[in-house]
């Protein structure tokens, strides 16, 4: 889409099945890196003037975190992790470059119960690296065809994309 628009798309993808996919649909297939999100800064990729992206899900209970192939302290490490990456997007930004997340709260079929406040939990680290600019509330319509049941998946009928800005 971003190429389609006229601009210098980049991206990394850890799964590497996932990242042939994305690169299959580039016209600069080199941009798109199979690799961690941690090691943003070290791909030498250019300076952006928006990030756009939707990390992985997790719900409170689950014991791992979907960030890491392997171990990495649930929930709490996610976020951990989370604030870490982010930290790294914001160095990469230019002065008041956008950081725009899609994400929701979510009640997987395994741990319907309590909801886990993802998108809350997400926007509330990205607050303290980030000048928070504002929501946009996505409603999902047709059958639900994800896991956990739900047109967006995950129990949900809705999402959010939650907007920031770059402070520096
Ligand atoms: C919710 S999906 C979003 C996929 C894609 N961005 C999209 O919108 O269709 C989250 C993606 O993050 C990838 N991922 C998980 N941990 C990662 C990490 N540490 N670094 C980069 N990508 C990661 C997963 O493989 C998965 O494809």
């Amino acid at each position: 889409m971003a190429e389609r628009l006229g601009r210098s798309a980049y991206g990394v993808e850890r799964d590497p099945d996932r990242a042939a996919y994305g690169r299959s649909l580039l016209r600069t297939r080199s941009h798109l890196r199979t690799g961690g999100a941690k090691e943003l800064g070290s791909l030498g990729f250019p300076r952006f003037d928006l990030s756009l992206t939707s990390p992985p899900y997790t719900s409170r209970q689950d014991p791992w975190n979907p960030l890491r192939a392997r171990g990495g302290g649930g929930y709490s490490g996610d976020l951990g992790d989370l604030s870490k990456i982010f930290s790294g997007v914001g160095r990469l930004g230019k002065p008041g470059a956008r950081v725009v997340l899609e994400t929701s709260h979510i009640r997987p079929a395994r741990y319907p119960r309590p909801t886990t406040f993802l998108a809350g939990d997400v926007a509330a680290r990205l607050s303290k690296l980030f000048r928070p600019e504002g929501e946009i509330v996505i409603g999902w319509t047709g059958r639900p065809r994800y896991r956990g049941g739900g047109t967006c998946g995950h129990g949900q009928d809705h999402s959010y994309v939650v907007v920031f800005r770059t402070t520096r």
